[in-house]
């Protein structure tokens, strides 16, 4: 039986991982940088460890064969914490993005897409089995995007209202990731991994006012208004890069695909499913 390190496990897809694994009675740990705060409970294991500081994670790879890797420290990271990856385990499966899919949403050049390619370089010359996963937008980003402003009131003011995207439950991408570490079949193998449907965000924004018996709109606002105000507490970077990828994105159907159910056997979650289970973070 593999025994999986879940690296990035308090996150929004890596938490899913872990309680999955959990729940089908495979051994799991998960490294955090604060286990104390961290909230798994046993059968869990639960262990410190920091991407960014190589010496740590050696204890957190000890007895593991296959790990589940979101990157989230500093890009001068990436050759010694995937060196001592490499001294210890055996297959390893990572969260990345749909960097080859030809639709101009996952196109924009961005500094955090420079880091995930190298990442997937070094893997894929490190002699581990490897399966890189590739979700286009997840659909918990309406929490960061959205939440505040619709526990506040009935108005979301939001840029590029009409922009489609097929947002993906994390659920979803938990489930595959999981097959992707426990089977055998999925070395090399490159998943792009969306929702079922295209939906603009106005579209979005209306399924939450539905599921929470609401009646909420989009405000449309200007690029240039978003980014002033997004840039008080978000990073530069990721507020460029949406906004490039919803500019290059207007006027086109979202990029969907079928195979989180071919994977698994069931059919992916909807918006719908997704806003219903995480209802109560949009209420006041
Ligand atoms: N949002 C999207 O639409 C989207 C789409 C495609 C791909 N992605 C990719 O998904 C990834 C983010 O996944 P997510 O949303 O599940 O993550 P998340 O919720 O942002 O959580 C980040 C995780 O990284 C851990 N972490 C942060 N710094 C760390 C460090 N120095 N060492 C070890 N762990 C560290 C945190 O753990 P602790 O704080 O507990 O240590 C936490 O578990 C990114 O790589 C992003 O590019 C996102």
């Amino acid at each position: 039986m593999n025994r999986v390190l879940v690296i990035g496990a308090t996150g929004r897809v890596g938490r899913q991982v872990v309680s999955q694994l959990a729940n089908a009675g495979l051994p799991v740990r998960a490294m955090t940088r604060n286990p104390d705060s961290s909230g798994f409970a046993s059968p869990v294991e639960v262990m410190r460890g920091d991407l960014g500081f190589p010496e740590t994670l050696d204890r957190c790879l000890e007895g593991i064969d296959t790990i589940f890797l979101v990157w989230s420290a500093p890009p001068a990271a990436v050759a010694p914490a995937l060196n001592e990856i490499t001294r210890h385990a055996r297959r390893i499966v990572f969260l990345s993005a749909p960097l080859k899919t030809p639709h101009p949403l996952f196109q924009q050049p961005n500094p955090h897409r420079v880091v995930v390619e190298k990442i997937e370089q070094r893997i894929e010359t490190s002699g581990l089995e490897w399966t890189f996963l590739r979700p286009g937008m997840f659909a918990t980003n309406a929490l960061d995007w959205w939440a505040p402003q619709i526990r506040a009131g009935n108005v979301v003011r939001w840029p590029y209202a009409e922009v489609p995207s097929a947002p993906i439950h994390e659920k979803d991408i938990a489930a595959v990731a999981v097959l992707a570490l426990c089977e055998n079949g999925h070395a090399g193998a490159e998943y792009v991994l969306t929702g079922p449907q295209s939906l603009t965000h106005n579209e979005q924004v209306a399924t939450i006012a539905r599921v929470i018996g609401r009646s909420l709109h989009i405000e449309e606002i200007s690029p240039d208004e978003w980014r002033h105000e997004c840039l008080q507490t978000w990073p530069a970077n990721a507020v460029n890069m949406l906004l490039d990828a919803w500019a290059a994105a207007i006027g086109r159907p979202a990029f969907v695909t079928s195979t989180v159910a071919e994977l698994t056997g069931a059919p992916a979650h909807t918006f719908l499913d997704w806003a219903t289970d995480h209802a109560g973070e949009f209420r006041a």
